[in-house]
């Protein structure tokens, strides 16, 4: 089968961020394939243990964005610049927005491994590209969202409390967070 330069370009210019949803659930067979294109996307050296889990606990969304919002306001008290401050807390408006969506998709990767963190660092995350991989893996995410009428939206805002987000929703410690995406019927598509 051969996807057509048009139906792509269609795909990506019709495929905008949602960030109001309709308070319908998704259904089983929707998550399904949501996850099969998330699992299609390529992945820097074939495996960096992406995983994608979605919570659709509406009581426990809700308390994670509550929790994200609650340290935020906690890390940008503790800013000693007033300025800075100031500017954190503009910038961190629209981050924890999603306590009332139908869905989150919280993509995660493994680190780089050990001899890769000794030898480059801070910088081994580079060569390891599995951030990169999640992220390119979620695109596919916002693709599949839109054919299936979906809307989506992804959100690194909230890993400024990785830590926060990580307890809470337990990443084990050989992985880490790459970014959360929201999906869920676009309010009054349904
Ligand atoms: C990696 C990434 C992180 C993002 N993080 C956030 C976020 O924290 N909060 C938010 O409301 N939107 C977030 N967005 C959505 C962007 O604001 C949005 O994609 C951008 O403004 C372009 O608009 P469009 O998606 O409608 O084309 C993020 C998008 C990307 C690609």
């Amino acid at each position: 089968m051969s996807a057509s330069y048009e139906t792509l370009m269609t795909l990506l210019q019709v495929r905008r961020s949602c960030r109001e949803f309709a308070p319908h659930r998704l259904e089983e067979d929707v998550l399904a394939s949501l996850e099969a294109a998330f699992a299609q996307a390529p992945q820097a050296g074939g495996d960096r243990h992406l995983a994608c889990h979605f919570i659709t606990d509406s009581a426990r969304l809700h308390k994670l964005a509550e929790a994200g919002t609650q340290a935020f306001a906690d890390f940008c008290d503790r800013i000693p610049s007033a300025f800075a401050r100031e500017e954190m807390r503009q910038y961190g408006e629209n981050f924890f927005w999603f306590g009332n969506a139908p869905a989150l998709a919280v993509v995660t990767c493994r680190k780089p491994p050990a001899f890769l963190q000794a030898v480059m660092g801070d910088k081994a995350a580079l060569p390891w590209g599995g951030d990169l991989s999640g992220a390119m893996a979620a695109f596919a995410l916002l693709l599949a969202a839109q054919t299936l009428g979906l809307g989506a939206c992804c959100l690194t805002g909230p890993l400024t409390v990785w830590r926060e987000m990580e307890t809470r929703l337990d990443i084990p410690k050989h992985d880490q967070l790459v970014l959360l995406v929201v999906i869920g019927y676009k309010k009054d598509s349904i």
